[in-house]
């Protein structure tokens, strides 16, 4: 039996006893799509522990083995059940867990023109203490490619600039065992744009993963290593 299935996040999987995430107190309409439940691991395979995470973000690719997406350790906990419009309809952010409720992750490719980091450059990134030029801050999300600036306290919800608003980061999520101190990505939901990621980049993909690699969806750990060390060339702005 096909294993993925979509649900509405307001009726979410019970809870395994002890672990955070898949509230499903959470009122909204946008589908979570479940994939492989993925433990988060660091470049020797070992776990990655919440409670180690530096303030820096991460690249871990999920829910695909070419599609990237942001871990984030946030400076506080954000608020719980942002509301955010999405393709699919309006949908509640789950919000952040880990040991102070301050780990989120979000897609890290654009949802404007799907632009993403690769092994050698990154157009989007995280400012965690530097400002960013347009944005004017530190603490955000920001994709150089046309200056779109995205809130990751938010749910990804893009921040109104001088440019149109185009729809928030597809929200990954998350859960956190506090036992381990283990992280895992089990599902994605929001804005769902991987189809059309994978027909704008299909000569890319294959260059940097190999014929049909990309789109295979990630199974049993993903490597999660510093976007510093995933891209070393970052646009600024
Ligand atoms: S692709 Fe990111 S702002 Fe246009």
């Amino acid at each position: 039996m096909d294993r993925r299935r979509f649900i509405k996040i307001c009726s979410a999987t019970a809870l395994i006893a002890g672990i955070q995430g898949n509230r499903s107190d959470l009122a909204g309409a946008a589908d979570l799509k479940e994939f492989n439940r993925v433990k988060l691991v660091d470049g020797k395979g070992q776990p990655i522990k919440a409670s180690q995470l530096s303030k820096e973000a991460y690249i871990f690719n999920y829910p695909y083995m070419g599609t990237p997406a942001f871990l984030i350790n946030l400076d506080a906990k954000p608020a719980e059940g942002v509301k955010l419009t999405a393709n699919s309809g309006e949908y509640s952010w789950e919000g952040g867990v880990g040991p102070n409720g301050t780990v989120v992750a979000l897609t890290a490719i654009c949802s404007h023109q799907l632009s993403y980091p690769t092994k050698d450059h990154t157009p989007i990134s995280y400012y965690a203490s530097e400002k960013s030029e347009i944005a004017g801050k530190s603490g955000v999300l920001v994709c150089c490619e046309h200056d779109r600036v995205y809130d990751p306290t938010q749910g990804g919800k893009m921040i109104a600039t001088n440019k149109k608003a185009t729809q928030p980061l597809t929200s990954i999520r998350l859960e956190y065992d506090p036992a381990t101190d283990e992280l895992y990505a089990t599902g994605v939901y929001g804005t769902m744009r991987f189809d059309d990621f994978f027909k704008a980049y299909k000569r890319e993909l294959i260059e940097e993963y190999g014929p049909g690699v990309a789109k295979q969806e990630t199974t049993d750990s993903s490597t999660t290593v510093l976007l510093s060390e995933y891209s070393p060339q970052k646009d600024q702005c």
